[in-house]
């Protein structure tokens, strides 16, 4: 019982935590939800830190690309896209961590980078061709869904 009270009010907090966290950033629209690093991985505790870092750019990406494609004379003003250091995140399987890995994470920052300055399908597409190229080497799995953002522009 005492257990089980336990567990309600560390998940009543987790939520209330992820409602706040997200309400900070989003903006009016509530299009900054999908930003936020308290996205469903999270809630998941048995992901390894960099799978839930990926889940929280994959809806970071997914966000970005909705708000690329908008309608520019309607849409919000761009959400800040943060930079997610994911390299630095315990993966599920240590032996990924090999210079090349670190090399593609570099490329991707740097496309990352590009995008949020010019927020353009371009540049967006080749965000996408570097999660790819990652992925291609790395973690083939969920290249369906990764392929799926690209604009094609
Ligand atoms: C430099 C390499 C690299 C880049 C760049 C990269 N990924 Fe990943 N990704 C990985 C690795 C490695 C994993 C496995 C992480 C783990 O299980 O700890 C992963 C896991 C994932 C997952 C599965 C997470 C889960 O639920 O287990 C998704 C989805 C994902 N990546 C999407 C993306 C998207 C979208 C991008 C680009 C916006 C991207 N990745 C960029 C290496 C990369």
């Amino acid at each position: 019982m005492f257990i089980r009270v336990v567990c309600c009010l560390f998940l009543g907090w987790f939520l209330a935590a992820c409602q706040s966290g997200t309400q900070d950033t989003s903006p009016k629209s509530g299009e900054g939800l999908a930003d936020s690093t308290c996205g469903p991985g999270m809630q998941e505790p048995k992901a390894a830190p960099m799978a839930a870092a990926m889940r929280a750019m994959a809806d970071q990406a997914e966000a970005m690309r909705a708000w690329i494609v908008s309608d520019s004379s309607t849409r919000p003003a761009r959400p800040a896209w943060a930079k997610m250091p994911f390299e630095a995140q315990r993966p599920t399987d240590t032996t990924v961590l090999v210079e090349e890995f670190f090399e593609k994470a570099k490329a991707y920052h740097e496309a990352h980078r590009l995008v949020g300055q010019q927020p353009t399908a371009q540049n967006f597409d080749a965000l996408v061709a570097r999660c790819i190229a990652c992925h291609q080497s790395h973690c083939p799995g969920p290249l369906k869904r990764i392929n799926r953002l690209m604009i094609g522009s």
